[in-house]
């Protein structure tokens, strides 16, 4: 299994990776991708590829910190694109429900951030949030030049995941379709399986039975097992199938073997 999305950076992980990185790899866990959100976290993601084998780095500026985004912090990024861990520009994108940048500014940080995606030959990593037409609108851009990308925690409907699927990329889905009720169980049951990858975003929205508490690479297993409900598969079946995307997506094994 791969946790395609999650920040092992944050605090909330201060002093226990080594602890997390066993009880990931206890539950089946062999990837993880850890996502930057800014130019420190970005740093800190390749970091952390250098030091344990299984994580690999995504590097960009979230949205809510697109203000960060000058001349010197798109250096820095292509500088740490290079590093060979390093297998996708994310998370990158628009937040119109915080609104913690300015959508102006959110905007050029998306654009600046994918036009590097494109001349780096990376994937991207794309958060969107209350902004879903205009994301689509910005991405659609660049969707003939880029190679590849991915909409995590997707937050729409099944008719939103054909048009991302239809212009190339694929969804991801964490702890959300474990709830009560949930939009994304509902959505995520009607897109084929093959174009579906799965998360945590840990340290946030954990799964059930941990939901609430802090979320860890580990917890992917429920998300897996819950997909596999949803679709009415066995859990190696969704392991296998969103395994492989993955592995395409990010060019894992082009790169590192199997
Ligand atoms: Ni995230």
């Amino acid at each position: 299994m791969i946790d395609s999305h999650c920040h092992l950076d944050f605090k909330q992980f201060k002093g226990r990776l080594d602890e997390v990185i066993s009880a990931a790899k206890a539950a089946g866990v062999h990837t993880i991708v850890n996502i930057g959100v800014d130019p420190a976290s970005s740093l800190r993601s390749v970091e952390l590829a250098e030091e344990y084998d299984m994580i690999y780095a995504a590097v960009g500026v979230h949205p809510h910190d697109a203000r960060k985004l000058d001349d010197t912090v798109l250096i820095e990024l292509r500088e740490l694109a290079a590093h060979e861990k390093v297998v996708a520009i994310g998370e990158i994108g628009l937040d119109f429900y915080r609104d913690l940048s300015p959508r102006q500014v959110q905007r050029e940080a998306f654009r600046r951030q994918l036009e590097l995606a494109v001349e780096l030959r990376l994937p991207v990593v794309i958060h969107t949030r209350e902004a879903f037409a205009e994301t689509l609108e910005i991405v659609t851009d660049y969707s003939h030049d880029l190679v590849g990308g991915v909409f995590h925690c997707f937050p729409g409907t099944a008719g939103d995941a054909e048009r991302v699927i239809a212009l190339g990329f694929v969804i991801s889905v964490g702890g959300v379709i474990t709830y009560d009720k949930s939009r994304m169980a509902r959505m995520a049951a009607q897109v084929p399986l093959d174009r579906i990858i799965i998360e945590t975003d840990a340290p946030y929205l954990a799964p059930v039975p941990f939901r609430g508490k802090t979320n860890q690479p580990a917890y992917v297993r429920y998300t897996c097992r819950r997909l596999a409900e949803l679709h009415g598969v066995s859990e190696t079946e969704v392991e296998t199938v969103t395994d492989r995307t993955c592995r395409k997506l990010f060019r894992l094994v082009e790169t590192f073997g199997d």
